[in-house]
């Protein structure tokens, strides 16, 4: 491993890199490799793979404690489980939601047929702006979706407002805030629903999964049906259906990982701490600060680069950074506005979303979770401090290597 004196060291510039190994964002936190093996081995031996297994009824009734909610109802997926709540909540028309998501919240959307109202977000909390929100609003609109981004939560108290003033249907997607609460309370128990990803990548995963949380009897019953084709009795459906149905395999990779989640979250809470220690007084570099008053994951280490201060731009050290093997994310550039199908239908939406675009350009987020370590952390920061604190000749450097790419052999 390459230790960098100066900005020659760089392996951008040559040097060697930094890391044995990628570090990658979201690499799968797994709990106890003997113990899912073994749930596996029996759910291989009772030959009950799918369709409301013993496993996912334990897993759900774990999460319903765990959470503190009357109805969770575990999906393949949380791309699915949105499309399936927005349905069962009776949404359509237009859907308003925050432009700056992973796609798959306005994907769920336009899927459904119904049409993605982009909204601005919160400059501080990144996460759905209420005021904005409300101009938003008009006879076609029937829900709202807000995204608890980083697993922040939104503003729920004034999206719930904002929803009964106006009669719409209010979901979250909480993709990112398993295990996060607000005001104390734990997410999956606000709106009509809430929608949890465990995806490989997230802070919990069950390889690929999702969840509803909802206190919603009617609406639980609703999903649970939906979720496997609209059976309602052996041959018989009462509604359209989908097949969503989370698989054994995918349950007991979840109650294992359960059983380890204070252990992940105390690495993530500490990977955090080293982090910002890392990151501390570099200037121009912001880490966004997570509320430690109320349950979070730490899942997302997120930095926001002012460039006139480091002179270097957002790519520029993301460049920087993969040259070391440290695989930095511009999540989530370039908005979801800005992307296909969405791109071509609204081509200005830009102009009403300034928050969005200014994040989109300056959002870089780090690894971290139980493959990362704080020597590795440590590591980290300092080839950030370097390069900002030489930002004018990194950029300089930088200039050079685009002017003459194949001299340095790239
Ligand atoms: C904000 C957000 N919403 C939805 C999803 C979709 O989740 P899944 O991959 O479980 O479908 C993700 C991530 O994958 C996400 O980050």
């Amino acid at each position: 491993m390459g230790i960098k004196n100066s900005i020659d060291d760089f392996a951008i510039f040559g040097g060697e890199p930094s890391f044995d190994q990628q570090l990658h964002v979201g690499r799968p936190n797994i709990g106890d490799k003997e113990l899912l093996l073994k749930r596996i081995g029996e759910v291989v031996d009772r030959r009950w793979l799918t369709n409301a297994g013993p496993c996912v009824d334990e897993f759900e009734q774990r999460l319903r404690k765990l959470l503190g909610v009357r109805h969770c109802e575990a999906m393949c997926n949380a791309t699915d489980g949105l499309q399936l709540a927005m349905r069962a909540m009776g949404m359509n028309g237009e859907v308003i939601v925050p432009a700056f998501t992973f796609i798959a919240t306005a994907h769920a959307v336009q899927w459904l047929g119904f049409t993605p109202v982009f909204c601005d977000v919160d400059s501080h909390t990144h996460t759905i702006d209420p005021a904005r929100v409300e101009e938003l609003i008009t006879p076609r609109t029937t829900g709202i979706v807000g995204v608890h981004l980083w697993g922040q939560p939104c503003d729920v108290e004034a999206l719930e407002a904002i929803a009964m003033r106006h009669g719409l249907k209010l979901l979250f997607d909480a993709a990112h805030a398993f295990d996060c609460s607000w005001r104390g309370r734990m997410i999956g128990n606000f709106g009509g629903a809430e929608v949890f990803s465990f995806h490989a990548t997230k802070f919990f995963n069950t390889f690929e999964g999702g969840a509803i949380a909802t206190n919603d009897a009617d609406l639980a019953s609703r999903v649970q049906r939906m979720r496997n084709f609209g059976f309602a009795g052996l041959d018989q459906t009462d509604a359209l259906g989908t097949n969503a149905k989370m698989s054994e395999a995918s349950a007991a990779m979840g109650l294992t990982n359960l059983e380890s989640l204070p252990e992940f979250l105390e690495t993530n809470r500490l990977n955090y701490l080293a982090y910002r220690q890392g990151l501390d007084g570099i200037t121009g570099i912001r880490m966004l600060e997570y509320d430690r008053s109320e349950k979070r994951n730490y899942q997302y280490i997120v930095l926001e680069i002012e460039e006139p201060h480091t002179i270097l731009s957002r790519d520029e050290l993301q460049n920087i950074l993969w040259a070391e093997r440290v695989l930095a994310r511009r999540y989530f550039y370039p908005g979801c506005h800005r992307m296909e199908p969405y791109a071509s239908t609204t081509p200005n939406a830009g102009s009403r979303l300034p928050v969005t675009e200014r994040l989109a350009q300056r959002v870089l987020v780090l690894p971290t979770g139980t493959a990362v370590s704080p020597e590795q952390i440590k590591t980290i920061c300092g080839i950030l401090r370097l390069a900002v604190s030489h930002g004018g000749d990194t950029a300089r450097r930088l200039d050079g290597l685009r002017a003459a790419p194949q001299q340095a052999g790239r």
